[in-house]
Order: C-alpha cells, then sequence, then structure tokens
C-alpha cells in the first residue's frame, strides 16, 4: 500500500506529467516556468515516505547537513527539493498542515524571486516557510516582512514549530521593541516583522554608525542617545541578506507612496516656528473660502487671495513674530486652513497620549512613528492644541524600493497583485506568477447595493446585517475609517444587534476579536485593520449555514484593497459571500471625478433610483481614475527621490541621511 495517502496530486488548472512537458514548449515564459516547477513536485513527494518515517531529531540532522552543504557552496536550487520535503513534513508533523503542491509552487517562485501570486486565504503564510528555510541555510538571516504588528506576531508564532523542529530560531519584532530585543530577533535564522520596522531600524543602524565614525564622545552624546531611544552602541541588523515581503502590493505598492523617514531633535529657532504654528492655527477660521482664499480640489492647495493676504498682514502677530517673513506668513495660514478642510480627527488621524496618530488610508491602522510632510503634521498639531513638534538638524530617510532593492534577494507574495504587475517588475524587477488555487473558490459575489445618499445606504446596511443575522451566518462589515465604524457601531445598537467593533483604538484585542469573529451569529465590525491577512476561523456548522458574509461599506482607493476584504471569505474552498454597497456621496466618488461631476451625479441619481445599474460601473471608473492618480505621485516620488539620492552621492555623502548641517 502506498504510505502517502496524498499521492500523485493533480493541480487544479495546471496539467502535470505528460502535458506539463507540452505546456513547458508550447507555453509563455510563466507558463514554462510553472510546468518546469511543476516536473520537480514528483522528486519531492518521492522522499516523502522516508522522511515520515524519521524521528523529530533525525529531521534536525538532515537539516543540519543541508546547512552544511550550503555553507560550503552547493547551490541553493539543487538543494531545493531535499529542503522543500523537509518543510513540508515539518508542516505536516508540527501543526498537521502538509503544504499543497500549489503552495510548493508558490514556494519555488519565491525562491525565483517571482511575486507569487496566491489568492486571499490560499496559505500564503505555510507557503513563506519554504523559501525562508531554503534561504536560512547558509546562515545570513531572512526577514518576512509584513504589513502590521499583529500579522507578524501571528505569523511568526504560527510557523515556529516548523522552523524550530528543523534547528532553526524565529525572532519577532514589535514596533515597541527596545534595541536589545530587536538584535535578540535579528540574530534568529528567521525574522518576521512589518516593512516599516525593517527600514526604521536598517535608518537608526546607519545614523548609530554614523556617529560612531564621528567619534566616541559622540556616541555618548545625549542627543543620539535619545534619537537611539536608549540603544547600546551596535547595530541591531546584521545585513540585508534574503526579503519576503508578504502582502507585497500593500507594502511595495501602496506604502511606497512615502519615504520612511526619521526626524531628529530640537533647534533655536524652533520656539519661533511653533510660535507660527500656532497663530495660523488660531486665526484661520477667519479666512473665508474663495473670498480670502481659493482651493483647488485636485491638489488640494490652498492659496491666499489679494483680501486674504490683506487679512493676513493685519492680524495681530506675537513680538517675536514679526521677523518672519510675510511670504512664510501666509504660506502658515495655508498650510492651516488646508489642515482645517481636509484634516479629521478620527478619520485621517487619531489622538493618542497626546500626539497625532496618523491612521493609514490603506490599512486603516495607526501608523505609528509616521509623519505628515511639508509641515502639516505640525499644522495639524497645533490645530489640536497639542505640543508642536519640529523636526530640525539631522534626519534620516529611505524609500520603500530602495529599502528592498538593498537585499540581496527579494520576493514577494500577495492575493491581489491586480493590475500592478508592470509596477513589480519595473521597480523591483520580480515577475508576477499566478499560482493556481488549491481549490475551486466558492466566494459568491452578490450584486452591488447601491444608493443615492450615504443614509439610505447604511439603513439598507443595517437591513441586510438583521437579514444574515437571522440566518446565524457570521458578518464581517468592512468601513473605511474610524469614525465610519463608531457611526455603523451605534445603528447596530439602535437595531438592537449584538456586535464587536475592530479598530485602531482596539488593536490590544484584535486577535481575541478575530478568534470570535467566524463564530456562529457574531457580527463585526471592523476598519481595513481586518482587510489584510487576516484569517477567520469558521466552525464546522458555519461552514454548514453557507460561511462568512462580507459587507463592503465602500470602495477604496485601490481595487485590490476590496478584494483584500472580499478575501476574508471563501477561503480555503469554504463557502461565502460579498455585497458591495456604495453611495453616490461617497469618497470615492467625489476623489475620482471631482466636486463638480460629484456633485452632477449626485442630483441625477437621487431621482433616478433604476439607473442604479449602470452606475456600478461609473463608482469603478472613479476607483480607477483614483488609482491613476496614486501611481502619478509613486513615479514623481521615485523620480525626486533618485535625483536627491544621486545628489548625495556626487557630493560624497551617504544617500539616506541628510546632511549634518542641514
Ligand atoms: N497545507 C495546508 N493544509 C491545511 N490547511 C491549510 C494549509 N495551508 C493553509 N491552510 C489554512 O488556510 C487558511 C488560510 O491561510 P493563510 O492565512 O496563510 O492564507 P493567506 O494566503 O495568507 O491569505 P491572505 O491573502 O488573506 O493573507 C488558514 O486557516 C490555514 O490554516
Ligand atoms: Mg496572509
Amino acid at each position: 500500500m502506498n504510505p502517502n495517502p496524498h499521492s500523485p496530486t493533480r493541480i487544479h488548472g495546471l496539467p502535470r506529467g505528460l502535458s506539463a512537458r507540452v505546456l513547458s514548449l508550447v507555453g509563455g515564459p510563466v507558463q514554462r516556468r510553472l510546468a518546469r516547477w511543476s516536473q520537480l513536485l514528483d522528486v519531492i513527494l518521492a522522499q516523502e515516505p522516508d522522511l515520515q518515517r524519521k524521528s523529530d531529531a533525525e529531521l534536525r540532522k538532515i537539516s543540519r547537513s543541508l546547512q552544511f552543504r550550503a555553507k560550503s557552496g552547493e547551490k541553493l536550487s539543487a538543494l531545493m527539493p531535499e529542503a522543500y520535503a523537509l518543510v513540508r513534513e515539518a508542516g505536516r508533523r508540527t501543526l498537521k498542515m502538509r503544504h499543497f503542491d500549489v503552495q510548493l509552487i508558490g514556494g519555488m517562485g519565491l525562491f525565483h524571486g517571482c511575486l507569487a501570486e496566491m489568492g486571499t486565504g490560499e496559505g500564503k503564510t505555510l507557503t513563506a516557510t519554504l523559501p525562508m528555510y531554503l534561504h536560512s541555510l547558509v546562515g545570513r538571516g531572512c526577514h518576512l516582512a509584513t504589513v502590521n504588528d499583529y500579522l507578524a506576531a501571528r505569523d511568526a508564532e504560527w510557523m515556529r514549530p516548523i522552523y524550530e523542529v528543523l534547528g532553526l530560531t524565529v525572532g519577532v519584532i514589535q514596533t515597541p521593541d527596545k534595541s536589545d530585543q530587536r538584535r535578540a530577533a535579528y540574530a534568529c535564522d528567521v525574522t518576521y516583522g512589518t516593512a516599516k520596522e525593517f527600514g526604521f531600524d536598517f535608518l537608526r543602524d546607519r545614523l548609530l554608525l554614523r556617529r560612531m565614525g564621528q567619534g566616541q564622545d559622540d556616541i555618548l552624546g545625549q542627543a543620539s542617545q535619545q534619537r537611539l531611544e536608549g540603544g547600546g552602541e551596535q547595530p541591531v541588523q546584521r545585513g540585508a541578506h534574503f526579503a519576503l515581503v508578504d502582502e507585497a502590493d500593500s507594502v511595495l505598492i501602496d506604502e511606497a507612496r512615502t519615504p520612511l523617514i526619521i526626524g531628529s531633535m530640537g533647534d533655536k529657532a524652533r520656539e519661533q516656528v511653533v510660535a507660527c504654528y500656532q497663530w495660523a492655527a488660531a486665526n484661520c477660521g477667519r479666512f473665508i473660502d474663495e473670498e480670502h482664499y481659493s482651493y483647488d480640489h485636485d491638489t488640494k492647495k490652498i492659496e491666499l487671495t489679494a483680501p486674504g493676504r490683506i487679512l493676513a498682514r493685519s492680524l495681530p502677530r506675537p513680538e517675536h513674530l514679526r521677523e518672519v517673513g510675510l511670504i512664510d506668513m501666509y504660506e502658515y495660514i495655508e498650510r492651516a486652513i488646508r489642515v482645517q478642510r481636509d484634516y479629521l480627527l478620527n478619520r485621517q488621524y487619531v489622538i493618542r497620549d497626546g500626539e497625532i496618530v496618523i491612521v493609514d488610508e490603506f490599512t486603516g491602522r495607526l501608523a505609528e512613528g509616521r509623519k505628515w510632510r511639508d509641515g502639516i503634521h505640525q499644522a495639524v498639531e497645533a490645530k489640536e492644541g497639542l505640543e508642536v513638534t519640529v523636526p530640525t538638524g539631522q534626519a534620516a530617510r529611505i524609500t520603500i524600493q530602495d529599502l528592498f532593492l538593498r537585499y540581496k534577494h527579494l520576493c514577494g507574495m500577495t492575493g491581489t497583485a491586480g493590475n500592478s504587475g508592470a509596477e513589480f517588475r519595473r521597480l523591483y524587477k520580480m515577475q508576477p506568477i499566478p499560482v493556481p488555487t488549491n481549490r475551486p473558490p466558492q466566494r459568491r459575489y452578490l450584486p452591488d447595493g447601491i444608493y443615492g445618499s450615504s443614509s439610505a445606504k447604511w439603513a439598507a446596511i443595517v437591513d441586510e446585517v438583521i437579514e444574515v443575522y437571522r440566518t446565524g451566518r457570521p458578518i464581517l462589515i468592512g468601513t473605511r475609517s474610524i469614525d465610519k465604524s463608531m457611526h455603523l457601531s451605534n445603528l447596530l445598537r439602535d437595531a438592537g444587534i449584538p456586535h464587536q467593533v475592530l479598530n485602531a483604538n482596539e488593536i490590544v484585542k484584535e486577535a481575541e476579536i478575530v478568534a470570535m469573529a467566524g463564530l456562529q451569529g457574531k457580527v463585526t465590525v471592523a476598519t481595513n485593520m481586518a482587510g489584510r491577512g487576516t484569517d477567520i476561523k469558521l466552525t464546522p456548522n458555519v461552514i454548514e449555514l453557507g460561511g462568512l458574509h462580507v459587507i463592503c461599506t465602500e470602495l477604496h482607493d485601490a481595487a485590490r484593497i476590496d478584494r483584500q476584504l472580499a478575501g476574508r471569505c471563501g477561503r480555503q474552498g469554504d463557502p461565502g459571500s460579498v455585497r458591495q454597497f456604495l453611495s453616490l456621496d461617497d469618497d470615492i466618488v467625489l476623489a475620482g471625478f471631482g466636486p463638480k461631476r460629484a456633485d452632477k451625479l449626485k442630483d441625477m441619481g437621487e431621482n433616478a433610483v433604476g439607473e442604479f445599474r449602470r452606475l456600478g460601473k461609473m463608482f469603478r471608473r472613479a476607483q480607477r481614475l483614483v488609482e491613476r492618480r496614486h501611481f502619478r505621485d509613486r513615479m514623481i516620488l521615485l523620480h525626486y527621490e533618485r535625483q536627491r539620492k544621486k545628489m548625495q552621492i556626487e557630493m560624497g555623502q551617504d544617500p539616506y541621511l541628510d546632511s549634518a548641517d542641514n
């Protein structure tokens, strides 16, 4: 009898054996690679019965011999079949999860530096263990970068038994960690963390190294001590060898719009600058739209008109602001007006412990440590009456592109690469590889619910919740901001529907809330925080009832983000359904078409209920316009950063550190 009940498997959508060989001759380059890799599956399968009979200690011994062979120069690609068979056995043994064939294929793509496109819920967490293990063999550290602390910690702890049974150590970086903890985590064979933490650690190390180069005294100086968070005199990272980026579209595309920046300590002129922000915040309310200033809806730029400038000049100014130039004063006012209009509490930011914390537009999470540029952050602080933090002096910065291109080996995986394939190829030299699903997906997309106004939309959402709640199926409702999640929570409370809320204010309870979300009768209102990576486990009775129902309350700035939310249901061949709700006063309409067209559509829409089906397309068009604009922003940033870097290098300066006399 065959000891392996799984042999030989046939991959859904990908023929094996002879037909694979035919495919390898006639298919495109991607097909040819997939076909070539799928031929290795048999080699891996053949080792399985033998490995299954081995003890844990024997597995570790095999692992050690692989490490030895890798370190003595044997090519990792030659070791791949043995390594992957070993990791598969480790997964089966420790987690009762035996890597599916498609996951092995994904793992091969990752090893070869590709972008593995594997659908939501296909098991990318488990897939990642394959290339992480293989690259760790040479002993130079492997980083798995993801989007938030919760996923970094969850994945590291979840996969830890696999690594440990093979004799590897696992480290996790969490935002609050001190440098000693970080150094220990980076010293492990594999290290899980967020892309941001990997980036900030790189920059902090860089600053430290420069300080060290400047002499011992300086290292012990108070300023650098504080800047390095009391860190020791050693860098925390040990080079950039291999990085696997999970949720690659979010990390490498969406978040790449803003570089990572470390600001630094105070300055003598600080007080004056602070006073300017406060003065502008206190007075900007006197300026009237179209009379004192003009507002450009595309660029969000404010410009004072002639009467506006007169008003600004006539405002009483504290004594020590007299020497600040007029043009600067206008700018302070313009910025304060812009912040008053466009930066809203609990929408773009929250206040925590007296500090502004940005709410990431894409992930719905608090973007700890990130700051808006061009004085916006300080203007917001002044508006809220908080301490105004003025960054001056030395700072370090790096773009996401530069950060990840520094790694010798880079690969990524995501469920939603969407139409960003060319961007991945061009900016990161990553070839997207579509990996077939393990089982055909059973997610049902229900027709859109389109409404003339947001109040009608929210009412319809509550109705839908009530209806599905009666059947006992769990419901996940995604909202675009914290205040919208609170708004819906109030509506549900009024309707008598018990529910839990997951937003950036509830981050400590995140794991608990997610663990409950798949139980019968659970209703969970979430921001985009739950939009990526979260794996909502269903009980067998819930699967029988039809699985999780996902309600999307609005379109996001990129279709990929919507697909991520939808991907919380219908995972691993489970049943599930999704409905998108839309209303004509949704942000996306305004963002895509601008205020004039948005208003026109609204007038038309409110009278034309029957037309709504056709309008669904219009929403997607607005979304595509926003996507395109963001693409343009990214290209501009990239161009600008490239120029900057080139100049710094030409001047013999460190491209990631601002010059000391700046
Ligand atoms: N080989 C396997 N055997 C059994 N279960 C598996 C296997 N691979 C994955 N799973 C299960 O599939 C579910 C989804 O896994 P995971 O969260 O890693 O998916 P994902 O691809 O990362 O999804 P997302 O795109 O949403 O992040 C998990 O509950 C996991 O236990
Ligand atoms: Mg995942």
